[in-house]
């Protein structure tokens, strides 16, 4: 059967590891942009660089008029004015861009960030034999303390890989396969350019030149911290089902994300 065209790098663990990028020291690049608030997880506002019409806003493309699948986003020009080193780094590999946007994310902890995790509705629409869509994250500021947090099966933390986020690092991620989310330690925001790519040839190429690699050093974090955020998701999932409860509203458990 026909199927999508997909990179054999992430096969194997839904995440590659980049070389690190030269940080980026034009802060005012992603400070002066226009932020609007997005449902997303934890708390965070969202500066489009592309979207479905070129607007300064973040709706999926599949809630558009006509609805399309995350591919081919526009430029957005008085933002992309502002911030023309992140255009060109989410443009270098040379794949095809869908939402591109800053996101802003201020100090959690933990737990927060185990609540938070979740999937990405990258493919809605997409049709077959075309490129799968994966998510490139490049941290912004220099958050050597934080952690993206990916797991494989959400409820089990064994399956979670921890990736520092010093200024520069670089992810591409099947965020649709693998449940995420940030755990940022920091006293300031978080800021993170985040870019809807097309797999194909362009982006295994770029990948490669990139040293892309599928595993990273493990990052140990206390047992009876973990443990705690298990019992602290298992809480907010059982609290956010029994509100629902109380206005007769059907309790679905929330897995899929915009973000
Ligand atoms: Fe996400």
């Amino acid at each position: 059967m026909a199927d999508y065209l997909t990179l054999p790098i992430l096969a194997e663990t839904g995440y590659a590891v980049l070389d690190a990028a030269a940080p980026l020291t034009d802060s005012a690049q992603w400070t002066e942009l226009e932020y609007v608030s997005w449902r997303s997880s934890g708390v965070t506002r969202f500066a489009p660089l592309a979207s479905f019409a070129g607007e300064v806003e973040c709706n999926g493309f599949w809630n558009q008029t006509p609805p399309r699948t995350d591919k081919d986003g526009v430029w957005i020009d008085l933002q992309t004015a502002l911030a023309p080193d992140l255009v060109r780094r989410a443009m270098e590999p040379g794949a095809g861009v869908g939402r591109c946007r800053v996101v802003e994310l201020q100090p959690n902890t933990y737990a927060d960030a185990v609540y938070n995790l979740h999937l990405d509705d990258n493919n809605r629409l997409n049709p077959r034999d075309t490129g799968w869509v994966v998510r490139g994250l490049e941290n912004l500021t220099d958050d050597p303390g934080s952690l993206l947090i990916l797991r494989s099966d959400r409820f089990d933390p064994s399956t979670e890989t921890r990736i520092p986020l010093p200024a520069g690092t670089r992810v591409v991620i099947d965020t649709q396969r693998l449940w995420h989310a940030v755990w940022h330690r920091g006293s300031a925001p978080r800021y993170a350019m985040v870019t809807s790519w097309e797999s194909g040839p362009e982006l295994g190429t770029y990948l490669a030149a990139q040293h892309a690699r599928t595993s990273v050093r493990r990052v140990e974090l206390p047992a009876g911290l973990v443990e705690d955020a298990q019992h602290e998701m298992h809480r907010r999932i059982e609290d956010r089902r029994l509100a629902l409860e109380a206005v007769d509203r059907a309790f679905e458990l929330p897995t899929m994300s915009e973000a």
